[in-house]
């Protein structure tokens, strides 16, 4: 059976940057408060005419020129997201529409944090069983248009970003490299400490502007649990990870975590015992971009020449759900 190995990847943010003085005009915050608990200094908002499908077409023209390939050359698509463009149908057939593809399956994964990792597992299964050979893996999201910009939504407003980061993902015979392992975790007793509540079909009628009053269509969440239990099982899914491929945190080139904040991938950092060259954050200029953060990550640290042939790196992921999910990949 052939593994998956990653053939290129491309990420695309908005132009608009917003920093957090900029955030401070808006609502009460201060730069010293998001930079100390979150480690975000800018992050980036899209403008008029932009949507989570055009920013992922942008990120996965990048990937597909550095791939040498056309959009045609793809015969699959998963789209990771938690804030689709339209309630229905997902965001992945607007993405197939926007590169002038026709007829190629578009499959919607709804994992929010923890998607790009749960949608890896989805498209190495598949190139593995051989179903699809060319799979455009996508993490991307519009926050910023759902952020409730009042001091009402400080504590997750100042959190999140826009973005999109894809991977083009292939089989190879080589039997050193490619995706070694995924696993996947959830456990919804917690799924309302990070979740937007509305619309939604347990709503009759499932939005109305009584719940919009009540703030119901805003994210929101439980900043201290959703600390506590990253914090944990993060470093946990990256332990698992290792022992599953009989590896040991000293074999880690590279650790991208999801990029939830400074303070968590610090204490993953710790936790785990790795130096500074073996984690990758840059959350200071993103801020956390959920499906998004990852690839944009992984992008960063390629081009930074952060990773080379037959390194070792682990990806780790917490969020929304809770969901968590790891995988170890042999560059
Ligand atoms: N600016 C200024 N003050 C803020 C603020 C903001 N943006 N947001 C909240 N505050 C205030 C609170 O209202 C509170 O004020 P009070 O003490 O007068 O009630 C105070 O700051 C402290 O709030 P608290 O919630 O105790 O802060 P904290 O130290 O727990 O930090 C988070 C809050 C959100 C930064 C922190 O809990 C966290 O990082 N959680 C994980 C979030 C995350 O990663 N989510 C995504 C997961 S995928």
């Amino acid at each position: 059976m052939p593994r998956t190995e990653f053939i290129a990847t491309g990420f695309h943010v908005p132009e608009r940057v917003v920093t957090n003085d900029d955030l401070a005009t808006m609502m009460d915050t201060s730069d010293e408060w998001i930079s100390q608990r979150s480690g975000i200094k800018t992050r980036h908002w899209v403008s008029d005419g932009e949507t989570g499908a055009t920013l992922a077409r942008e990120a996965a023209h990048q990937a597909l020129a550095r791939a040498g390939m056309k959009p045609a050359d793809l015969d699959c698509i998963v789209y990771c997201t938690c804030t689709p463009d339209h309630f229905e149908p997902g965001n992945g057939v607007f993405l197939e529409r926007e590169l002038g593809l026709r007829d190629v399956p578009a499959l919607d994964v709804r994992n929010q944090c923890s998607g790009f990792v749960y949608g890896l597992s989805v498209a190495d299964a598949w190139i593995r069983a051989g179903q699809y050979r060319r799979v455009l893996l996508v993490g991307a999201e519009v926050h910023s248009r759902g952020l409730d910009r009042t001091t009402r939504g400080r504590d997750t407003t100042v959190l999140f970003g826009d973005g999109a980061g894809v991977a083009i993902l292939g089989p190879t015979d080589d039997p050193r490299r490619g995706v070694l392992s995924t696993h996947l975790y959830a456990d919804g007793r917690h799924a309302e400490k990070l979740w937007v509540d509305a619309p939604g079909l347990a709503h009759d009628p499932y939005i109305s502007e009584e719940l919009i009053r009540a703030g119901k269509h805003r994210a929101v969440m439980d900043g201290r649990e959703v600390f506590k239990f990253a914090s944990v099982l993060m470093p946990q899914s990256v332990a698992t990870a290792l022992k599953a491929n009989g590896l040991s945190p000293a074999d880690l080139k590279l650790l991208v975590p999801h990029q939830a904040n400074l303070r968590i991938m610090e204490m993953v950092q710790k936790t785990i015992g790795l130096r500074d060259d073996q984690i990758y954050m840059n959350i200071q200029k993103y801020g956390n971009t959920t499906a998004a953060s990852i690839p944009i990550a992984l992008h960063e640290a390629l081009c930074e020449g952060r990773l080379g042939r037959g390194d070792l790196l682990v990806l780790t992921a917490f969020g929304s759900g809770f969901t968590w999910a790891s995988a170890a990949i042999r560059w």
